[in-house]
């Protein structure tokens, strides 16, 4: 798999240690939240912030309810956004409660304010959102996430979860894939 990379961006090692830091941080800001409010619901959208949210969820101390969604915005071998859909039923029982959306990347930014607004509208008490990657020179909506892993230029990027064509979401490091390898 490594040899279908052009460039490894971000080697495992400094994934690790950004997750602890995001982690504390994500920790501090639900400290408030935990203690008046039911347990903090934990959104990963799948497929692509599985990987992510298993190394993040491991380090916070509160007592956590975890559902997922998934999102489609990426069919099959397109490396551009074709806008976001929800293909799930959102988790019942949002009433009141603060859910904490995990993913991968925020790229355009369609996939989060998409769910940002659907779990607002169901009720949720306050939505935080956490990506381990983002690409400023792509977001096309207002909203920013509230914690960024790290800000990456506009390449298309695989591992540490995220796939092309569904494949090489099991790497430990996230790089660029060797352009022959894109259809
Ligand atoms: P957005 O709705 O445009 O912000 O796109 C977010 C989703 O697109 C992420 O959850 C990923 O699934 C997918 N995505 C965006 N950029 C990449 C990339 O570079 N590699 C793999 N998936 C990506
Ligand atoms: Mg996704």
């Amino acid at each position: 798999m490594h040899q279908d990379l052009a460039e490894v961006l971000l080697d495992e090692e400094t994934i690790a240690e950004r997750v602890d830091q995001l982690a504390k941080q994500l920790a501090a800001r639900l400290d408030d939240v935990a203690t008046r409010e039911e347990p903090i619901v934990m959104l990963p959208v799948l497929t692509g912030s599985l990987v992510f949210t298993a190394d993040l969820i491991r380090r916070l101390p509160h007592k956590l309810r975890l559902d997922v969604v998934t999102v489609s915005s990426y069919p099959g071998t397109a490396t551009s956004s074709t806008g976001a859909a929800i293909h799930s039923p959102l988790p019942e029982d949002l009433d009141g409660r603060h859910v904490v959306v995990v993913d991968d990347i925020f790229d355009t930014g369609r996939t989060m304010e998409l769910l940002d607004g659907e779990l607002r509208a169901a009720g949720a008490s306050g939505v935080t959102s956490v990506v381990l990657l983002a690409k400023p020179a792509r977001h096309e909506v207002e909203l920013r996430p509230d914690l960024v892993g790290f800000e990456i230029p506009d390449a298309f990027v695989v591992g540490y979860g995220l796939d092309y064509d569904g494949l090489y979401r099991n790497l430990p490091c996230i790089g660029t894939l060797r352009p022959e390898l894109i259809r």
